[in-house]
């Protein structure tokens, strides 16, 4: 029975362990693992070869994916879908393990709704985005490179008594921003979630300032797009000299961390088993520390919403 795995989007630290789990349990389970390369585009061209055994050994520090990813513009269009398709029934596949975001899950659901395939979605995305799952492969990883790029920030804003805006990635999602900022000690969180209030910030800050405080680390979401005003506001109502950072894709890469091997590990077991009892068309999620399938329709018509808990703590900064 043929199996292929495919990345697709924005890579993401834990796809090349989740990549060696697919082969390593594919063997284990008498199937033949294929590797389809650069994501939808490579399935348009047929990029689609067997995997064998040698090709992940080595890979489970890296980050990226060794079967490299893409942004296809091409899958977009019915012809070639119809093309994709030709190709995995010519080699005989009819089952899909595909890792990747909200972008990626819209492809394939399209695609299912047209062809007869069956697959298993991982979440694999830094901005922690997928509907029904508390975690995605990557996150993990970018949250520790966004700790570290913090803790040395800290070093030069505590020095010059300066603040410092820190941008973190996450396109409509603040899961990053929100997290790196609670474990950070950040001053000042702006996510899309939440709207900032800024008077009684404001007024917090200027009344630390009178008090002692020497600098100020902000953690602002890409996706609240409030980075330069911020900055200005800084200068302008706390009086004090600012700088900004986006972090940008450096979140994105890394040695993958024991958490996010685990997972990818876990996630990888759990797709392909489902895949062997019947035929789904889903995406397998992480919640309340237990692995579930949720069906494809499900995942893209609703939107992933950050913790209640979360969103309170950020709140409590501003009062
Ligand atoms: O993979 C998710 C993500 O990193 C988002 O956080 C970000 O908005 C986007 O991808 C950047 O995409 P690209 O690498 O194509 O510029």
């Amino acid at each position: 029975m043929a199996i292929a795995i495919m990345c697709s989007g924005g890579d993401s630290c834990g796809m090349n362990p989740a990549i060696k789990s697919f082969v390593d349990y594919c063997y284990e389970k008498e199937l033949e693992p294929y590797f389809i390369y650069e994501g939808y585009d490579g399935l348009i061209d047929n990029k689609i070869k067997k995997a064998k055994h040698k090709d992940v050994s080595g890979i489970l520090h890296l980050g990226g994916t060794i079967i490299k990813t893409s942004r296809s513009k091409r899958f977009l269009e019915e012809k070639y879908r119809k093309i994709a398709y030709e190709n995995l029934k010519s080699h005989n596949i009819d089952k899909l393990v595909v890792l990747g975001g909200n972008g990626t899950f819209r492809g394939l659901h399209t695609f299912a709704q047209e062809f007869d395939l069956s697959f298993v979605g991982i979440p694999a995305t830094i901005d922690n985005d997928i509907y029904g799952s508390d975690y995605a492969l990557g996150v993990d990883t970018a949250l520790n490179v966004i700790k570290s790029a913090l803790d040395d920030i800290r070093d030069t804003s505590f020095s010059l008594k300066r603040a410092f805006v820190v941008e973190t990635m996450g396109r409509n999602c603040g899961y990053l921003a929100a997290i790196s900022a609670i474990i950070s000690g950040a001053e000042i969180c702006m996510i899309p979630e939440i709207k900032t209030n800024l008077e009684s910030l404001e007024k917090k800050l200027k009344d630390e300032l009178k008090h002692g405080r020497e600098y100020i680390l902000a953690v602002v979401s890409e996706g609240a797009n409030q980075t330069d005003n911020l900055v200005s506001w800084i200068n302008d109502k706390l009086k004090m000299e600012s700088r900004s950072i986006v972090l940008g894709h450096i979140q994105r890469g890394g040695n993958p961390t024991v958490y996010e091997r685990l997972m990818a590990n876990e996630f990888m077991i759990y797709a392909i088993d489902e895949l062997l009892k019947e035929k789904t068309q889903s995406i397998i999620i992480y919640k309340n520390s237990k692995f579930k399938f949720i069906d494809i329709k499900k995942v893209m018509d609703k939107k992933q919403k950050i913790d209640k808990n979360i969103l309170k703590q950020l709140e409590k900064m501003t009062k």
